[in-house]
């Protein structure tokens, strides 16, 4: 970290300063589109890229300007673009490397979204894919065809929590000449900085953890500073997917709690997992901080924490799957993840829904599997709010009907 600062620290202060007129503390919100020059030649200057500035606001912005620096920083990048979106960032790191007649290699289970823009988008201009299992080393390397021109992944993974190599991956793609591209979502750069690892490009959906609060929707690319040059030019200024000052704003003030909410989360999620993993109506958790994880050993070398992402199978398939969800109290149903309250939701009829039935088996998204995004609230609190909805039958399966439980039939 720049200038020796633990990452607590660099999340406070890293990027920001008093402001120099008034004396603020807290970042000011600038929220001008156009900017006036004291003469053409530095206006030519700083569009041209070779004197530092803002001259547009879909091509940059200066409260934004000041995250994008910090989050540069807390994943040891050279660089880093704010964008409108986590999906705005996925798909411009890729459109970044690919091109019509290109291949991508990516791994099993990522995000509903990027499956979406990986499989129906971007085949419309001229780019194939291949879903690898990126666990086996050999896997991957007999994937890579003469056309690849990126492995994109996820990990721990969105979300069934399987943990990658990084350091594996990030050598084959080196062998190989091929830029690694890693969604650090689920981690922060708190719990693991994928650079660090050997990765080229990390992408953020900053709606989770990195603003933490529920009230933002953002992404982040973070990487070499030509990359991200050309992303800001011919990618999000083109498409113009510029983020905005009031939002670069709230990230600043959530980024400054991330290391504290992190630690919570993590602390939170391990006692929930290690309660699930008891009940009788649990067919499997799947949380890297449990021995029985399989890539646990490699979860503790490569990441500070385990996360606050648990999920796991409940006996009784989809109708027990969505009665469950439906009989929590404290737990939210929703689609996001990362806030302080605790969300749920059911990945085979939410967020992977779009993605065929066979095609979700294979990736591992079974009809009783649940997501849940444990919160900052008490652990017990939680413990107990699962404890009531999960209700096994006479055959250990978890009930399907909610009516005919209460009612006491
Ligand atoms: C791992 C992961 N990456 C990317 C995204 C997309 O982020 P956004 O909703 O900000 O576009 C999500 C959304 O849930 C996600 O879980």
């Amino acid at each position: 970290m720049k200038q020796g600062w633990g990452f607590d620290t660099a999340a406070v202060h890293a990027a920001q300063k008093p402001d120099d007129k008034t004396g603020a503390i807290s970042q000011s919100i600038v929220p001008a589109v156009a900017y006036a020059f004291p003469d053409a030649e530095t206006a030519a200057a700083v569009v041209a890229g070779c004197q530092e500035g803002t001259y547009y606001g879909r091509y940059g912005n200066p409260t934004t300007r000041t995250l994008e620096q910090k989050i540069a920083q807390l994943e040891n990048g050279e660089d880093s673009i704010g964008l409108s979106s986590g999906m705005a960032a996925i798909s411009s790191a890729l459109l970044a490397f690919l091109q019509h007649g290109d291949h991508v290699l990516v791994t099993r289970d990522v995000y509903g979204g990027t499956y979406n823009f990986i499989t129906l988008l971007a085949p419309r201009f001229g780019i194939t894919f291949d879903f690898v299992d990126c666990t086996d080393a050999e896997q991957v390397r007999a994937a890579i065809k003469e056309n690849t021109k990126a492995i994109y992944v996820e990990t721990p993974s969105n979300p069934r929590l399987t943990v990658l190599d990084l350091t594996m991956l990030s050598s084959i793609a080196k062998e190989r000449r091929l830029p690694l591209i890693v969604d650090n979502t689920f981690m922060s750069p708190y719990l693991q900085q994928p650079l660090e690892l050997g990765a080229d490009v990390v992408v953020h959906s900053a709606t989770k953890y990195l603003n933490g609060h529920g009230d933002v929707l953002a992404g982040f690319v973070v990487g070499k500073k030509e990359v991200i040059d050309f992303i800001r030019k011919r990618i999000a200024g083109d498409l113009g997917q510029n983020l905005n000052a009031w939002e670069s704003f709230l990230i600043l003030r959530g980024l400054k709690t991330i290391g504290i909410r992190m630690r919570t989360h993590c602390d939170n999620a391990m006692k929930v997992a290690a309660y699930l993993q008891g009940h009788p109506g649990v067919a499997q958790v799947y949380y890297p901080g449990l021995p029985a994880h399989p890539q646990h050993e490699l979860a503790r070398k490569q990441m500070r924490g385990m996360g606050g992402i648990v999920s796991f199978e409940i006996k009784g398939g989809m109708e027990a799957g969505k009665a469950f969800i439906n009989r929590l109290k404290l737990a939210m149903i929703s689609f996001s993840l990362g806030d302080p309250e605790t969300l749920v939701q059911h990945p085979a009829s939410m967020t992977h829904f779009s993605i065929p039935e066979q095609e979700r088996q294979q990736f591992g998204i079974t009809d009783g599997l649940i997501r849940l995004s444990v919160g900052l609230e008490d652990a017990a609190d939680i413990i107990a709010d699962l404890e009531q909805a999960l209700l096994p039958g006479p055959d250990g399966a978890i009930r399907n009907d909610a009516e005919q439980v209460k009612s006491g039939h």
